[in-house]
């Protein structure tokens, strides 16, 4: 990238031109900004939408992260945790003594709110300048997420904001509606699930090595209350795209998922994009 293009992409950073107020996912490291395809003119955004767009999405714990991390480590890609987006939204309501369900104030929190979205490594996500990446996977922000994600206008914020990460291509997404609803004509769509009780055990490893003090039980109960919101709510519920290649990781390992995946997007078109 140029000193004037890194010095726009620093502007857009700090002054993010989003219409969607101050919430913004923009570039906080050179990393995030959109690397064209090879020969693409940056000044022309038709020809730089050359590499595909990979959507996986799945319920709570399908091991969508650690997989959707891999396969953009694998192509040069960045990955993009929509996931992570409403968590952050629903930590800084929570930080801000507003409950959950109040739809309006919520709303006004995804749209005022400052986070930046680092790439690069394992991604950051700064709330107010914060690294709160750490806190996002709390059982205090798992509790009340799924009724955030529910409110209509903070997905629709939202949804703006991943739309305009992924409209340059070589990204992949993780989340529940991303080949449904934010990006239904990417190139390469995924629905990873597992049963619950596996889901459940991945789940509670991941919070132990974080830390947290949980019962499997405790755990699966959360799962199932999780999966009932986020496959019930009105706007942009869970469920598979009509293309999307279903598969059930039950007893697979990850690199096997990965390569599954990889060899799909391969034949869909995807290519190492080299930065
Ligand atoms: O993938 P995750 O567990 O980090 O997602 C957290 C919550 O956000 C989950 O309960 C559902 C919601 N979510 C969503 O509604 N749509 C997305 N694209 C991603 C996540």
């Amino acid at each position: 990238m140029s000193s004037r293009e890194r010095g726009k992409a620093e502007e857009e950073a700090k002054h993010p031109s989003s219409r969607e107020g101050r919430f913004s996912f923009a570039p906080a490291s050179a990393d995030l900004d959109p690397v064209a395809g090879a020969g693409a003119s940056p000044q022309d955004p038709a020809r730089r939408r050359r590499l595909p767009v990979i959507a996986i999405d799945g319920p709570a714990g399908a091991g969508k992260s650690t997989v959707a991390r891999s396969v953009a480590a694998a192509l040069g890609y960045t990955y993009i945790d929509t996931g992570a987006m409403y968590r952050a939204v629903a930590l800084a309501a929570l930080e801000a003594g507003i409950p959950p369900g109040d739809a309006e104030a919520v709303s006004r929190v995804a749209r005022e709110v400052d986070v930046r979205l680092r790439d690069g490594g394992r991604p950051r996500l700064l709330l107010a300048g914060r690294d709160v990446t750490d806190r996002l996977r709390s059982p205090e922000v798992e509790a009340v997420v799924s009724t955030v994600a529910a409110h209509g206008e903070v997905r629709r914020v939202l949804v703006a904001l991943q739309r305009r990460l992924a409209a340059e291509g070589g990204v992949v997404l993780d989340g529940r509606d991303t080949g449904t609803h934010v990006v239904p004509d990417a190139d390469c769509k995924v629905f990873l699930t597992a049963s619950v009780e596996e889901r459940a055990r991945r789940r509670l490893r991941q919070l132990q090595r974080e830390g947290y003090r949980m019962d499997l039980g405790e755990v699966a109960e959360e799962i199932r209350r999780r999966d009932a919101m986020d496959s019930g709510r009105e706007v942009a519920p869970l469920r598979p795209a009509p293309d999307a290649l279903v598969l059930d990781t039950t007893g697979m390992t990850v690199s096997g998922v990965v390569q599954l995946i990889l060899d799909r997007c391969r034949q869909l078109g995807a290519r190492r994009r080299d930065r």
